[in-house]
């Protein structure tokens, strides 16, 4: 067999994602393991998400509604825009690789930060197209040195705001400067996926800037249902644009991108603000314990606008990352994407946090990190 693999497909390395529990438990012989890898949501999905779902089984058989109506409507509604500035993805990934499908070609470039999130750049290469990697300045994107990168082969700039891994945020003042100073040519895709932990009064006005697009590039906000509402496994997400760059996005996607349970579990979980609440309010509890409590370890944990932190354990974070796996804990090793001290955390249920401290506790001691 000789396969005819382009040589930019072979190159390209596959998305690392958080270890399963269950192949933690085969492999390490523990039990009860707790993931804190994700950035999911511990408690779980909002139980009438669980049941709408559950009452449209029967319906398996058919196709699901192409246009995903209900749930569309029902998302502009929440979000205070028109359906047509909405378009649903296969979680917010598919939204992505719908931006980099309709508008990147061989040879064109997209700008992204190092670290941040990892499947943009994947996208890019499957296009063929060319990344342009800024690295972060003191865990913040660098938005002089991405508006400095700009070149008229540029057709997109992703910015996850807050940051994934560092959890950092981007001042209005700041983004407001930096899209004024872009040329009108590029998309600028915010990708949204952590703004629901994120003090409303420090949120970027997004929608103000697609509804009022005089004299500024389009710009994209990228939402999901995987984190705050829970619904990761589910696998929907949306993206906030100007009605003439949704209307390019349907011409790349497939019919039924978002299946049967997927809208009927999304529209359900929207409803259901008091699970939306609890989670907000969990999270920040959580975070903040956590923090006090790794920081009593002599380990530094990092502020985070997210549900999920990155912590200096003060030694290779690699090595620790091992150790607490035959603890049943999985966390990530940030060695990947140039923190090798650095491991970072998902905030869990009141009980996992302490499982996590104790276990990192012990781990500490043993590497004799601190
Ligand atoms: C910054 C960022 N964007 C997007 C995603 C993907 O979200 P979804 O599950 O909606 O595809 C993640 C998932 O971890 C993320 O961290």
């Amino acid at each position: 067999m000789q396969l005819p693999v382009p040589q930019h497909i072979a190159a390209i390395v596959p998305y690392p994602p958080g270890k399963p529990m269950d192949e933690l438990e085969r492999e390490y012989g523990v039990t009860n393991a707790i993931k804190l890898a994700s950035n999911e949501n511990p408690w779980g999905p909002s139980p009438k998400a669980v049941a709408a779902i559950g009452a449209m089984l029967h319906n398996l058989h058919r196709y699901p509604d192409g246009s995903s109506y209900s749930l569309t409507e029902a998302v502009a509604g929440w979000i205070g825009s028109e359906a047509s500035e909405i378009v649903l993805g296969n979680g917010s990934n598919e939204v992505i690789e719908f931006l980099v499908k309709a508008f990147v070609g061989t040879g064109d470039a997209v700008i992204t930060s190092h670290p941040s999130f990892l499947m943009y750049q994947k996208f890019v290469q499957v296009r063929g197209g060319e990344n342009v990697v800024i690295p972060l300045k003191a865990m913040d994107h660098d938005l002089e040195a991405i508006a400095a990168a700009v070149t008229e082969r540029t057709r997109l700039i992703f910015i996850d705001n807050p940051n994934n891994p560092t959890g950092t945020l981007i001042a209005k003042e700041a983004f407001d400067r930096f899209l004024a100073g872009l040329p009108q040519s590029v998309i600028v895709v915010v990708d949204e996926a952590y703004v629901d932990f994120v003090e409303p009064a420090q949120r970027i006005d997004i929608l103000g800037y697609i509804q009022r697009p005089e004299n500024i590039p389009a710009v994209v906000s990228l939402r999901t249902f995987s984190k705050a509402f829970g619904l990761a496994g589910l696998r929907v997400g949306f993206g906030v644009m100007h009605r003439e760059v949704a209307s390019l996005l349907h011409r790349v996607r497939q019919p039924f991108n978002v299946n049967l349970p997927a809208q009927a579990g999304a529209l359900a979980a929207l409803g259901d603000t008091d699970h939306y609440d609890r989670t907000l309010r969990g999270t920040a509890e959580g975070r903040s314990w956590l923090s006090e409590a790794v920081a009593k370890l002599g380990c530094v944990p990092y502020p985070s606008h997210t549900n999920f932190f990155l912590i200096d354990v003060k030694g290779d974070a690699t090595k620790l990352y091992e150790a607490m796996l035959y603890k049943g804990v999985i966390v990530r090793s940030m060695k990947a994407y140039g923190y090798p001290d650095f491991i970072r955390i998902t905030v869990g249920t009141a009980e996992e946090n302490q499982r996590f401290v104790t276990a990192l506790a012990e781990c500490l001691q043993d590497l004799a990190y601190v």
